[in-house]
């Protein structure tokens, strides 16, 4: 572990609850400059306070990131107030119940769990690149093993189950990460992985999901071994955010044990590259990036 992060500056999107909140602290405990995201103000709040007497700070940043206007402004917002970002973190995520759609008309948990973490990567990644190391982290699942990538309904409006949205939002996590990986020109000193932080029932994943889901999480939190505390899924995420032995790793899907094999379908090229080209068309960008750095 690193101890002293105080060069360090850390966006942490997803760090008001669960295990993103517990590592904002550990982050701030070690000196960082933790920006955090998130829609909760008050949660917001008590974790500015409750960081006032560590080594570093926590600023909060209030945003819906279903909302693509709102992912610019915070994008805006970020490169006005930092002069620079080491890390950018993608950690929220979320699982609903019954479908719904994002105000960009988008089914809610693509628009927030993938497209959100695309968006935002694309409209700060000039920022990334002005750091000496800087490293990109999503926050994925194993869950994605369930999960297919089907082009031809991507916003499942055809038979929804929200079990099945959130596991194809996180093998979107994954084949982004890998293509973002391959697409990064030869030179950039910028690192993409994504992790799987376990399963940690203890968060407030699922907390809109149906009583169904929120039995099934409870039940399989009970069986011994299964579950993962929210320390240690925040201690899995810290180390690829700032351990050394991250620090030139890139392009992995990274679980308990270091890099792992994702499912085939993140890693083939012919999705991975589809995936990207509607990702960029369902927020507007022009899929041709990244290019090389003019400056
Ligand atoms: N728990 C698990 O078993 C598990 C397993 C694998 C992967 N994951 C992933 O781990 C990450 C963290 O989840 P968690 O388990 O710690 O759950 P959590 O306690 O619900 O935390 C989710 C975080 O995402 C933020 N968030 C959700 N929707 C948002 C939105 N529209 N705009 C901005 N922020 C939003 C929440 O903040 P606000 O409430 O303030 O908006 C919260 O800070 C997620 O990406 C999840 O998919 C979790």
């Amino acid at each position: 572990m690193t101890d002293d992060l105080s060069d360090r500056t850390i966006l942490l999107t997803g760090g008001t609850s669960g295990f993103g909140r517990v590592a904002a602290v550990d982050l701030a405990h070690r000196g960082a400059t933790v920006a955090v995201v998130g829609r909760d103000e008050s949660m917001g709040a008590t974790l500015v306070e409750q960081s006032s007497d560590l080594a570093g700070t926590i600023a909060f940043h209030q945003a819906d990131l279903a909302s693509q206007s709102t992912v610019r402004s915070l994008a805006a917002t970020v490169k006005h107030e930092y002069d620079h970002i080491d890390v950018l973190a993608h950690n929220a995520g979320l699982s609903v119940g019954s479908r719904r759609e994002s105000p960009d008309g988008i089914e809610i948990t693509l628009a927030v769990n993938h497209l959100a973490p695309y968006l935002l990567i694309y409209e700060l990644l000039d920022h990334l690149r002005d750091a000496p190391n800087p490293r990109v982290v999503i926050t994925a699942s194993d869950i994605h093993r369930r999960a297919t990538l089907d082009f031809d309904d991507l916003q499942l409006t055809d038979g929804y189950d929200s079990l099945d949205a959130y596991a194809r939002s996180k093998l979107a996590n994954i084949a982004f990460t890998i293509e973002l990986d391959d697409r990064l020109p030869d030179d950039s000193a910028v690192t993409v992985n994504c992790v799987h932080p376990g399963f940690v029932p203890s968060t407030d994943l699922f907390r809109e999901a149906s009583l169904r889901t929120r039995l099934l999480v409870r039940i399989a939190g009970l069986v011994p071994g299964v579950a993962t505390s929210k320390q240690a899924a925040a201690d899995r995420l810290q180390t690829l955010l700032v351990d050394p032995q991250y620090g030139s790793v890139s392009g992995q899907y990274v679980g308990s044990d270091g890099p792992a094999d994702p499912t085939p379908e993140a890693t083939n090229q012919v999705v991975r590259r589809r995936l990207w080209e509607m990702s960029a068309e369902l927020v507007g960008v022009p899929p041709d990036w990244p290019t090389p750095r003019t400056n």
